[in-house]
């Protein structure tokens, strides 16, 4: 039904963009100095509030395919282009505590000291502290008579999921809108995330109205999900926000958090996490995930032993293989030992296209959609092997994204 839209690109200047310091608690609307920016954003604020159509936008995470959570059709509409499965709930985006209220709980005389009163007190510390920003929270779905949200948003739970993001082109847009917006990652289900307007064209030509391009997506891996209504609290799903962050800065109830760790569910389960039930994350080609060996001992071999085992790895890999192309994605121990003369030397008669994700956590992140995208699509190539890193701090994040672009049956630890 929506395979034939034309989907008209529209570029925004971010840096025009102001808010008040109090904006994401009183809902104060923005002042946009450059015209065009405004016009863009007025008219994707249209679009999300007076339609049952989708815009994709970025935020400071990735790109979002945003249609009105309070809104069936628009619901629907995301699923059908994005190609996901509708029993997955979705983020609700709103721009302001205030709106929050006004818009999901329908209650609209709040004052100051109350403002917090439909958030249980053990998300305070968080929200305070990293909104506007990459965490999203669970909240119990309004009683029955006050309740807005479209049944399809919270995939038929009691929870819903809510953030306020960080990035200005989002909030002015959903400001504007002045509607909560359901937005889920602007991919095709089970691509790579999307972390620029040109990922988003490449999924979604042809089934979306409208893309707002502000830039790139400076955060690179979606917003880390908490549910503080469980005991103990857990974090359901690893992101923007390292599991340290919530645990130093969510106070005493956050310091038993778990962390969602369960791979697959049933198939009558209700999906908590994303790429539980299905394949997510993936690039076309083949990925191989090289995880470094956390062994006491292993940690001690120097940089050219780990060299020697990666490469013995892929070695076995493509040898025998068809594969012709390969990509290789170091990260922290062998971006500077992985050349092209290197690979050549040791496995000729193979053409390889070498792209660090960087050699720091937050880099790491930052790059990790662009790269496997830009190996499978711009590249073109058979495999891509990528080196893995340690679980703490952004490896948390990154590397349950790569766990999934892999696949259990393609990692393996060197
Ligand atoms: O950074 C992000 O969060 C991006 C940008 C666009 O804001 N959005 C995003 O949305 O990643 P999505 O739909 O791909 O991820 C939604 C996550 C999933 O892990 C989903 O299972 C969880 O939120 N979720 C949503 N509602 C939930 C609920 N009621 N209970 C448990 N998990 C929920
Ligand atoms: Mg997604």
């Amino acid at each position: 039904m929506h395979s034939n839209l034309s989907t008209r690109v529209l570029k925004v200047d971010p840096s025009s963009i102001h808010f008040s310091p109090l904006a994401h608690l009183d809902g104060s609307l923005p002042t946009i100095s450059d015209p065009k920016t405004k016009e863009a954003l007025l008219e994707a604020a249209r679009i999300i509030r007076d339609t049952d159509e989708t815009v994709a936008f970025p935020t400071e995470t990735v790109y979002g395919l945003g249609g009105s959570s309070l809104n069936d059709n628009s619901v629907l509409n995301i699923y059908k282009a994005k190609n996901r499965p509708s029993d997955n709930p979705l983020i609700s985006h709103v721009s302001s505590i205030d709106q929050l209220n006004r818009t999901i709980y329908g209650v609209n005389d709040f004052k100051d000291e109350n403002l917090l009163n439909n958030i249980p007190k053990i998300y305070h510390n968080l929200i305070k502290n990293l909104w506007p920003g990459p965490l999203t929270i669970l909240l119990p779905t309004p009683p029955h008579s006050q309740n807005t949200l479209s049944k399809l948003t919270t995939a038929g739970q009691c929870t819903f999921a809510v953030r306020i993001p960080s990035n200005p082109v989002a909030r002015a847009l959903i400001a504007l809108s002045d509607t909560p917006i359901a937005a889920p990652s602007a991919n095709s289900s089970t691509r790579p995330s999307p972390t620029s307007a040109a990922h988003v064209l490449h999924d979604l030509n042809g089934k979306i109205p409208l893309i707002i391009d502000g830039g790139s997506a400076n955060v690179g891996v979606e917003s880390t999900v908490v549910d503080g209504l469980s005991s103990p609290p857990m974090l359901l799903r690893p992101g923007g926000f390292t599991y340290e962050n919530i645990i130093s800065i969510g106070g005493e109830d956050w310091i038993n958090c778990k962390v969602e760790r369960r791979r697959t569910v049933a198939p009558d389960e209700k999906v908590r996490t994303p790429g539980m039930k299905y394949k997510h994350y993936s690039p076309s080609a083949k990925v191989i995930l090289l995880i470094p060996n956390e062994e006491e001992n292993e940690n001690l071999l120097s940089i050219n032993e780990r060299k020697e085992k990666f490469i013995n790895i892929i070695k076995s890999e493509i040898e025998s293989s068809e594969f012709r192309k390969i990509a290789i994605l170091p990260s922290i121990d062998l971006t500077s030992v992985i050349t092209n003369e290197f690979l050549n030397s040791s496995i000729p008669g193979k053409k390889y296209f070498i792209d660090s994700l960087g050699t720091d956590g937050e880099t790491i992140q930052a790059n990790l959609f662009a790269s496997l995208r830009k190996a499978d699509e711009e590249e073109s190539v058979d495999v891509i092997f990528v080196e893995g890193i340690r679980e703490v701090g952004e490896g948390l994040a990154v590397m349950n994204r790569l766990r999934k672009a892999a696949g259990p049956d393609n990692t393996v630890i060197f």
